[in-house]
């Protein structure tokens, strides 16, 4: 653990450096190192991060990025961590999140916060084979087909449901409201862009059955018009034998 002047002069370098992480491999700045109920735990709270920080030790079991400032969440940030089971990101301002943001997790990680960001949307690829309980609350949600599926793939911490309201990015008529009421009505991946989406497949079947429908028809007519072709030159053919017979028989004759 850092002394408390070390503590604060860390700091004061993050924030010095435009709050980007040096790239100690030793501990990460404004961290520390705890034991919570058995469990090694990494607190890296309220420590002027703009980025994931390097150096979380890899037998970390919960791990607290929770008022920072964190932007993103790159592919892979925490796949060094293979006994990771709960991480905090609460209170950033998140926007965005890596399909592959928990890559490496799978079989380990159980809680996931993500509430109080700016998150819009996230990846359904995110959360695919993670048994994870995740708190989604007070995010702008776009609240669309995507997180429909998102909350297909994931189980709501207790009591979070309604902290999920759709934010200004939202159909007009969905901004303000809880969305788990309106999932539980609404088919959004059908009616909205998953139904667009189908109708453009079905466009698109039916343009490829027309060209189907005139290459066919070429093909029959071609062919008709062939066999009657063919069966002159084959009736030529047949006469030319006859011919150099006559003429043979002629020949021989003569
Ligand atoms: C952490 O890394 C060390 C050294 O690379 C390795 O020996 C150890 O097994 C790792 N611990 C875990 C939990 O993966
Ligand atoms: C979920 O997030 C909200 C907002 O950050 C917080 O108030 C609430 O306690 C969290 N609930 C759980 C179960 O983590």
């Amino acid at each position: 653990m850092l002394p408390p002047a070390g503590h604060l002069l860390s700091l004061l370098l993050v924030i010095g450096t435009g709050g980007s992480v040096p790239s100690h491999p030793a501990s990460p700045q404004g961290c520390y190192v705890a034991e919570e109920a058995g469990e090694r735990t990494f607190r890296c709270s309220q420590a002027g991060l703009s980025a994931v920080p390097t150096g979380i030790p890899n037998d970390t079991r919960k791990l607290y990025l929770d008022a920072n400032q964190l932007v993103t969440v790159p592919a892979g940030a925490f796949q060094h961590l293979p006994v990771l089971e709960e991480l905090d990101l609460s209170h950033n301002i998140l926007a965005h999140l890596s399909g592959a943001a928990f890559q490496g997790l799978a079989g380990t990680l159980r809680h996931l916060d993500l509430s109080a960001n700016q998150l819009a949307s996230v990846p359904v690829e995110a959360f695919m084979g993670l048994q994870i309980q995740v708190n989604l609350s007070a995010n702008p949600w776009r609240c669309d087909c995507a997180l429909q599926e998102v909350l297909r793939q994931v189980r709501l911490a207790p009591g979070t449901g309604t902290g999920i309201v759709c934010g200004p990015g939202a159909r007009p008529d969905l901004v303000g409201q809880e969305f788990l009421p309106l999932a539980g009505e609404e088919e959004l991946c059908g009616a909205g862009r998953g139904g667009a989406q189908r109708s453009t497949d079905v466009a698109l079947l039916v343009t490829m059955g027309g060209w189907l429908v005139l290459v066919v028809a070429y093909l029959v007519h071609y062919v008709w018009q062939n066999r009657d072709e063919s069966r002159r030159p084959l009736k030529r053919v047949r006469m030319l034998p006859v011919r150099s017979e006559d003429s043979s028989i002629l020949s021989t004759v003569v």
